[in-house]
């Protein structure tokens, strides 16, 4: 009778070793099912001595190994059956293949010329025969039938695909994302079918463009709706295509036409101030610093103080630009990055700039609204939105505190509000959502806004300046009429300690010709969050920046 070698120390159970002294398998049940007939050789301390060595199995150990070994013969039995039953399905699917392999995908070419359309004009297109380019949206895969919602970034659209054109491999083999060309004809759908545009193309000739990954690489897999929101902003480039993001981006172009629109109508001019800058105008502890050929520089916080010296060479003007602010504040609404919308007025007055603002939100909202691409998609996204009426609530900071002090709101150190106090953004986000409409925060005291603001003629201790807050959001626009007296803009600039030097071509403003005047800068994040209903400004930014994210 032949010997079969178990060591469980230095054994190992697999079809590399021979169950010999040399290459003794692990386990006794192992060593039983490879050689049932085998004497089994267990290694242990041998009896009656010191010594270890091979001696043969106890009878109950050996009926535990025969019942282990049955075990391994089942689990065997089993996946050999199941590698049977692959390689048979694979056999069936190569078959299956090469049966679509034989449909082939052709165009029919007595079929009328297509018209080349973008998804946008799908209604002034029915009944015609068309091509049309996009991205697979949604796809449905049917017997004898494939659904594809089809999505060129100015609209969606259902084709259908039937006969040969379904069943063809290509077909049988497409992925959501892939990018692909169809011809058919648009068709109305009858009552009581629904798909995007009330209409159907009707697919006779389609081919693919690109093919998207299927499995572990695929879209989906990618982009999952509820993962965590940092792996969703690393996909930000993929999950761009999604309907909600892209919808808010939609909004958002439609927000700056309609907020360019309104500067026109009011005789404003567009200037494109510089980024990289040496000068501050919010606070040093918000810069981002950069090293400029040797020399010290920063990105913008804001353009303000360049608009100031466009005043006299182009009268009113307005930008459109990103700002920047290392921010220490990990907020919903804080942004290292944002585009900054700010204007300024010469020859005004603070209740001037006061109606300004009012008109400039309330037409900025009516335009966006009678868009016919973003006014439906405000309403799918904040279905409860109301558009704010004139005039807005004026509130003056000293009445916000004693508001905050009635309604048992504490400032920052737990405290009741007192004068000079900042009212930060936990109270100030309270206060707005309790009052439910925009509010006009008015004459802020010197100590907490900038060195730049006038001083009220009735109240030297507080500014002329204005916060804008809107319910949900907060503050989405900073505002004030600037120091145009030269005498006291230098205190302002010396009070907060800055290099009065490098000022000298904005302090010029005021030598050369100087009038009240005054603007505001507008956070083209903050607006949309209110506009759209986002929960942070991070999701109507198209690829945001804040603290620890600067990719993709
Ligand atoms: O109140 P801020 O800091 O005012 C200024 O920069 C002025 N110099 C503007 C001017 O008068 N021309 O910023 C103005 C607006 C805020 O109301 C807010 O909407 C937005 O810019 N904002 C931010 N948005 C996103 N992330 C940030 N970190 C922001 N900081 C300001």
């Amino acid at each position: 009778m032949s010997s079969v070698y178990v060591n469980e120390q230095t054994g190992v159970d697999g079809p590399e070793v021979s169950g010999t002294e040399q290459q003794p398998f692990q386990s006794a049940a192992y060593a039983v099912f490879i050689q049932p007939e085998s004497k089994v050789l267990i290694y242990k301390q041998l009896e009656d001595s010191e010594e270890f060595g091979y001696s043969e199995i106890s009878a109950s150990a050996l009926k535990k190994a025969k019942k282990g070994a049955d075990g391994l013969k089942k689990k065997a039995e089993k996946q050999a059956k199941l590698e049977e039953d692959q390689k048979k399905k694979e056999a069936e699917n190569a078959a299956k293949l090469a049966e679509l392999d034989l449909i082939k995908i052709e165009e029919d070419t007595s079929l009328p010329l297509a018209k080349k359309i973008k998804l946008r004009t799908i209604q002034e297109n029915l009944d015609t025969r068309v091509v049309v380019q996009g991205w697979i949206h949604r796809l449905r895969l049917q017997k004898g039938v494939a659904f594809i919602t089809l999505r060129d970034g100015t609209g969606f659209i259902q084709a259908v695909l039937s006969g040969d054109l379904a069943k063809a491999r290509q077909t049988q083999e497409l992925t959501l994302e892939s990018t692909v060309i169809i011809k058919g004809v648009i068709n109305k759908l009858p009552e009581g079918k629904s798909a995007p545009g009330g209409v159907e193309l009707k697919a006779d000739y389609y081919q693919v463009v690109g093919l998207a990954p299927a499995g572990e690489e695929s879209f989906t897999n990618k982009v999952q709706e509820n993962a965590d929101p940092s792996l969703l902003l690393d996909q930000r480039h993929l999950a761009l295509r999604g309907e909600t993001l892209s919808a808010v981006m939609k909004v958002r172009a439609s927000l700056l036409k309609a907020i360019r629109r309104f500067f026109y109508e009011e005789g404003l001019l567009e200037v494109t101030p510089p980024c990289m800058v040496q000068t501050q105008v919010e606070g040093g502890s918000t810069l981002f610093k950069m090293d400029y050929y040797g020399e010290e520089a920063y990105l913008t916080q804001s353009s303000q103080l360049y608009l100031e010296t466009c005043l006299p060479a182009l009268g009113d003007v307005f930008c459109v630009q990103e700002s920047f602010r290392a921010e220490k504040s990990h907020t919903r609404r804080h942004l290292s990055e944002y585009t900054h919308i700010e204007s300024e007025l010469a020859f005004i007055e603070f209740d001037d700039l006061l109606s300004h603002l009012e008109r400039l939100i309330t037409k900025t909202v009516q335009y966006v609204l009678e868009d016919p691409i973003a006014g439906p998609l405000i309403k799918q996204l904040n279905p409860d939105f109301q558009p704010p009426q004139m005039p807005f609530k004026r509130m003056e900071y000293i009445h916000a505190l004693d508001w905050l002090n009635e309604h048992g709101i504490p400032n920052e150190d737990g405290e009741k509000f007192k004068f000079g106090d900042d009212i930060a953004e936990a109270a100030e986000r309270k206060m707005t959502d309790t009052i439910g409409v925009p509010i006009l925060l008015i004459r802020f005291p010197v100590e907490i806004k900038s060195f730049y603001m006038q001083k009220c003629s009735d109240d030297p201790r507080v500014t002329e300046s204005v916060d804008v807050l809107m319910p949900n959001v907060g503050e989405i626009t900073g505002g004030s009429m600037r120091t145009w007296d030269y005498e006291e803009l230098l205190a302002g600039i010396k009070r907060e300690k800055l290099d009065l030097e490098s000022y000298y071509w904005f302090t010029d403003q005021r030598k050369y010709g100087t009038c009240p005047h005054g603007g505001y800068g507008l956070g083209t994040e903050r607006i949309l969050a209110w506009l759209c209903d986002r929960f942070t400004v991070r999701d109507c930014s198209l690829y945001p920046r804040f603290t620890g994210r600067c990719k993709p």
